[in-house]
């Protein structure tokens, strides 16, 4: 195979991008999607204030060109993602507790019922834990006033609302073992042990040169695994260039691979002129859509060439 998408179905993955609305215009970069994507997480689109940005209004327009999009190419759609701190518009902080309630499962429902049957994995809630030592959630409109249980909450309305869809909970700083991780695990283990719907752990996997890849990524990956979830690669990018960074990216691949429970890699764009890291060259193309060494680590840990 020689795209990402086909040398990534050959070994039974997917291999994604985030896309943004704003780009879909331009030719080289549908063209440099639709060739080696099979794929699509909304960068910014589906997130809360795009989506709902006052309540009960809902506007699915910039949402739905980029599903509309993966769609007509036969790609998978990943959600992202329906209860995140951030983007999250002032009026649903503004909520008190009984409302806030309510609010988060009908914004759960609604979303995921505009969408039912036709979305891969949704990222159900998003960053929820804290960086740092300590495994504590993280302070937010949800946490705060309707507690730990929030998360529960939001997956039992997300499986009502589409038994089809996988559930994720996402995080960042979580690819390696550490505290922040083993909060996360603990999580996911109760709920397993409980029955609450989760199906997926999404690594963010953000890295850079003061968060490397870890050498324990792919143990980590394998120890939620084994917990009976799947795990996503969902938002990788790693700042460097050159060899230094093309061998960090085929070590994530690899580590991938390594996991049968691994189903699916996203990079989080396609050309670095696009990344979401201004200044940085994180990605897989070069600002012309020409292949970085990068890339040709990723098609040969895939099996491609
Ligand atoms: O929508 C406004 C637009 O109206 C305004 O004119 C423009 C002016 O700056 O800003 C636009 O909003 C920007 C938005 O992206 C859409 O382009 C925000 O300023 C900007 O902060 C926002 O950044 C996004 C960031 O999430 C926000 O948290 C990045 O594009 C996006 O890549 C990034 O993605 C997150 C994941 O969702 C979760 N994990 C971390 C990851 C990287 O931060």
């Amino acid at each position: 195979a020689d795209t990402l998408g086909a040398a990534a179905a050959e070994k039974g993955r997917y291999f994604g991008a985030a896309v943004s609305a704003n780009h879909l215009g331009e030719a080289q970069y549908v063209a440099t999607l639709n060739r080696e994507f099979s794929s699509v997480t909304a960068e910014n689109e589906m997130k809360w204030d795009a989506l709902e940005p006052s309540r009960g209004s809902f506007n699915f327009s910039r949402a739905d060109q980029i599903f509309d999009h993966a769609k007509s190419q036969g790609m998978d759609v990943r959600g992202h993602t329906l209860v995140w701190h951030s983007q999250l518009p002032n009026w649903v902080s503004q909520l008190g507790a009984s409302d806030l309630r309510t609010a988060m499962n009908s914004h759960i429902t609604q979303v995921m019922t505009h969408y039912k049957g036709e979305i891969h994995s949704w990222d159900v809630v998003n960053e929820a834990f804290q960086d740092g030592g300590s495994g504590a959630r993280r302070s937010s409109p949800f946490q705060d006033k309707l507690g730990d249980g929030f998360i529960e909450e939001a997956f039992r309305t997300a499986r009502a609302a589409d038994p089809n869809a996988k559930l994720c909970y996402n995080d960042y700083n979580t690819d390696g073992v550490n505290a922040k991780s083993n909060a996360v695990y603990t999580m996911v283990r109760d709920f397993k042990a409980r029955g609450v719907p989760i199906d997926c752990v999404g690594f963010q996997s953000h890295f850079n040169p003061n968060s490397p890849v870890p050498s324990d990524y792919q143990a980590n990956l394998q120890r939620f695994a084994d917990l009976g979830v799947d795990v996503q690669i969902t938002e990788l990018d790693i700042e460097g260039s050159g060899q230094a960074q093309a061998a960090d990216y085929g070590n994530v691949v690899r580590a991938c691979l390594a996991v049968s429970r691994c189903t699916g890699i996203t990079v989080w764009g396609i050309p670095d002129k696009y990344s979401w890291r201004a200044s940085g060259t994180p990605l897989l193309f070069d600002d012309n859509y020409n292949k970085k060494p990068a890339y040709d680590a990723v098609l040969s840990a895939l099996g491609g060439a």
